[in-house]
């Protein structure tokens, strides 16, 4: 079939097999670049990601297993090919990177199925017994939209709301580059607890537990969550609503998880990572037009990252690499010391206040967006002929 990407409501339901295997192409390439001067010996050579497909996740497998040619075992949420319907682009990048990683003859495995689960706890943990004996690094990286609990059967959905009170805010309208107004109805307390089980810390807490228990947790292993905290124009729908109150549960089971790893020598930490295009965070009211408008500061300012650049920076020079991993005064990581910079922050208010309703954007790098958005479903690559007849089974 031919696949073009077809977008609906900021969410592509297509993705292509062989832009996704150029994605994480492109990512390779740029470690093989960084490569020398980088000190590799103490990176990890056994890493498990929960959420390892697409976005950071992906780019946490791909970091270690370049660098340091470590074993990784990814565990993702994947819809498979059918003769008429493309993947999921995890499945398709996921299959391209553990190519790449076989042509290396380094081990890399996935686990397609709920995470949440039990029975992928479970599996995930045979596996590991079975070819890794145990891990030195899991890093927790699931965006969701629903949980399911393993006992009850009661399913969860998260949301993305301001608490409190409804809330008005200029977005962007990524395809056209239109300027819109979308207001966003206040959650109910149901939807503020809900988003926390299914976004917070509780399903972290019980697969370190689980492993624990398992033994697969090597000595002085760590394990690293992903959070975000924006800047305050986000905060209504990001920090101060639904997400943002799972993120501090997030935050606050780190310590809880700390603790826990202490039986093996262990650390836990949460990392605050820089607002990316990815699957997760296009669909979230305002961000994407705070995205548009940092990207092109940063690029200006010759500072921007992507998800690799982002993760080869945590991993390099916060979690491993230093004496002690460096913190904030809330026992964060802190790799979105760059987005919150005083100068970057101030040019993008500065920019935001230009934004008119029914306009397009200004001075933003709408077409960065645009391209990045494609590039994460494998599309917008010069290098492919999407004009091409291809079996989406095929990768
Ligand atoms: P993403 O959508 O690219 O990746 C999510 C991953 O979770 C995929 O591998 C997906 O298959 C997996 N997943 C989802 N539901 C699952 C389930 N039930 N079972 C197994 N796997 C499942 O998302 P992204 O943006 O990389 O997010 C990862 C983490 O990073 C999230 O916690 C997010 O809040 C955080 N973060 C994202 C930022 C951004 O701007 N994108 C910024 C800072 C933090």
């Amino acid at each position: 079939m031919i696949i073009r990407q077809k977008i609906m409501r900021n969410v592509s339901l297509t993705a292509h097999p062989q832009g996704c295997a150029q994605y994480v192409k492109d990512q390779i390439a740029f470690l093989e670049s960084k490569k020398t001067g980088v000190k590799t010996d103490s990176l990890p050579k056994r890493v498990l990601v929960i959420g390892g497909s697409t976005g950071y996740g992906l780019s946490s497998r791909i970091v270690p297993t370049i660098l340091a040619q470590a074993k990784t075992v990814n565990v993702s949420f994947e819809r498979e090919p059918t003769e008429k319907k493309t993947a999921t682009p995890g499945y398709y990048m996921t299959g391209a990177f553990e190519k790449e990683a076989g042509k290396r003859g380094l081990y890399a495995e996935s686990i397609y199925g709920d995470a949440f689960s039990k029975e992928v706890k479970e599996a995930c943990a045979d596996l590991i017994e079975k070819d890794l004996q145990q891990v030195d690094l899991i890093i927790y990286s699931l965006a969701s939209p629903a949980r399911t609990d393993s006992e009850t059967q009661e399913v969860y959905r998260s949301v993305i709301k301001p608490i409190g009170k409804d809330y008005t805010s200029l977005s962007l309208d990524m395809q056209s580059g239109m300027v819109v107004k979308e207001t966003l109805q206040s959650a109910t307390e149901q939807q503020v607890h809900d988003t926390v089980k299914v976004m917070g810390g509780e399903d972290w807490r019980d697969w370190i537990e689980y492993l624990l228990d398992r033994g697969v947790i090597a000595e002085g292993a760590m394990s690293v969550a992903y959070s975000y905290i924006g800047p305050e124009i986000t905060y209504p729908m990001y920090r101060e609503g639904t997400i943002g109150k799972a993120k501090e549960d997030l935050e606050e089971k780190a310590a809880l998880i700390d603790g826990q790893l202490k039986r093996v020598k262990g650390r836990a930490f949460v990392s605050v990572n820089k607002a990316l295009v990815t699957r997760a965070s296009s669909v979230i009211p305002v961000v994407p037009l705070y995205i548009s408008l940092l990207y092109d500061v940063m690029k200006e300012k010759n500072i921007h990252e992507d998800c690799i650049a982002q993760i080869f920076r945590l991993f390099t020079m916060r979690l491993y690499g230093t004496q002690t991993v460096p913190v904030d005064e809330r026992g964060r990581i802190r790799i979105d010391d760059l987005e919150m910079r005083d100068d970057v922050q101030k040019e993008v208010m500065r920019r935001w206040a230009l934004q008119t309703e029914g306009e397009m954007v200004k001075e933003a790098d709408l077409e960065g967006f645009q391209r990045e958005y494609q590039h994460i479903h494998g599309f917008g690559y010069d290098t492919i002929d999407y004009d091409l007849d291809v079996d989406p089974r095929e990768m």
